[in-house]
């Protein structure tokens, strides 16, 4: 237990809010971060309730939302809610793949109050960028999108997810997102949870790969330093330690999905024995505080061996829960990112059979719940 911004005991108020609006997306990503079971349009809060969650979050304490999906573009009311966050005093963040969003409906949002873009892209090149997100023409339409985000005043920021199957084009990638303006640029390597994780062997690096990733970064970071910031995440099958996964269990954020339940993190509903609070039947700050989702593995209590008495366990948190339950069956385990993981060999063996298998095709993710094949 920490201490609030106001002096009680109880945890501190997170800084962030993701605001999942829906599940619906017109991009088929194969390592999209939803769950596998998406939340249906019909189920999705309505305005005036997300409106009462935003009040909420703010008053909790929390200084940015970020609207999110899916494609938060999708619903028709996101400038309605950008104008609620905005007068909240929350500072707004569009996490978009910008194909839906024409210059209008862009200056309207900025008209709203939104303060910063993230776009995601693909690839550099268009073919496979459009190959990769399922969606013909999405890549053009993002470098226009990305202009009207420029020519609207707004700070852009882009997303690049990077594997075996966009890598070799790492260094274009950058060139591409500082031509556009991108003011930083996160290139992550995939994280192999939900959908990514039955993707696996198609995105996984080798760790020759990702050791030139890593060199192709660092160079333009040098290069670019004072234009374009960087953020780079590994993946953490060749980690040997793990990141500090949402900045902690249930200390930084916390993700409303589009049916109003509440997570520590966007992929929580992988672990079965965690149930979750919804904004329809508790005020946030309470759940923030309560939920037994959020308790169970808040601070250190919890931990097991050897990240108990281990001096990084308050800089890592013990790494990802729902890498843990994916890989060893159990939440509480010690991530195996960690070399000091019993399952980490376990872990580097999977990623290194992947990643030397020949590729096969993506597994699609389908509305409706089917998979497909890539044609
Ligand atoms: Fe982090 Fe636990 Fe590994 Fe220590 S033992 S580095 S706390 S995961
Ligand atoms: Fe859930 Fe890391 S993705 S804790």
């Amino acid at each position: 237990m920490t201490t609030t911004r106001n002096g009680d005991n109880g945890p501190a108020p997170p800084l962030a809010i993701l605001a999942e609006l829906t599940h619906r997306c017109p991009l088929r990503c194969p390592y999209c971060a939803n769950p596998l079971e998406l939340e249906r349009a019909a189920g999705e809060l309505d305005t005036e309730t997300w409106a009462r969650v935003l009040d909420e979050a703010a008053a909790l304490g929390a200084l940015q939302v970020h609207f999110s999906g899916g494609e938060p573009s999708v619903r028709k009311d996101l400038e309605a809610l950008t104008a609620h966050a905005a007068r909240a005093g929350l500072y707004t963040n569009l996490i978009t793949s910008g194909v839906l969003v024409d210059q209008a409906r862009l200056e309207a949002l900025a008209a709203a109050g939104l303060d910063h873009v993230q776009l995601s892209i693909q690839d550099s090149a268009p073919g496979n960028a459009d190959r990769i997100g399922g969606f013909a023409g999405g890549h053009e339409r993002k470098m226009a999108f990305a202009r009207w985000v420029r020519a609207a005043g707004l700070p852009l920021t882009v997303n690049a997810p990077v594997h075996r199957q966009n890598l070799d084009r790492l260094g274009d990638i950058i060139d591409l997102a500082a031509s556009l303006g991108a003011r930083r640029l996160e290139v992550a390597h995939v994280q192999y949870y939900g959908w990514a994780y039955r993707n696996r062997a198609a995105l996984m690096p080798t760790r020759a790969e990702l050791d030139r990733a890593t060199e192709t970064v660092e160079r333009a970071r040098a290069r670019l330093k004072g234009t374009m910031a960087f953020d780079y995440v590994v993946p953490d099958y060749y980690a040997r330690r793990p990141k500090a996964c949402m900045g902690g269990w249930a200390r930084q954020f916390l993700n409303v999905t589009p049916t109003g339940k509440v997570l520590p993190c966007h992929a929580a509903e992988t672990i079965p024995e965690l149930a979750f609070d919804s904004v329809l039947n508790r005020p946030l700050a309470e759940i923030w505080r309560d939920s037994a989702a959020f308790q169970q593995f808040r601070g250190t209590d919890w931990m097991p061996k050897p990240c108990r008495s281990c001096e990084r366990r308050e800089i890592d948190w013990g790494g990802c829960r729902c890498q843990a339950l994916a890989i060893t069956g159990d939440a509480a385990a010690t991530d195996p990112a960690c070399a000091l993981s019993p399952h980490h060999g376990a872990l580097v063996a999977l990623a290194e059979a992947d990643s030397h298998a020949t590729t096969p095709p993506f597994v699609y993710r389908r509305h409706g719940g089917h998979a497909g094949k890539e044609p």
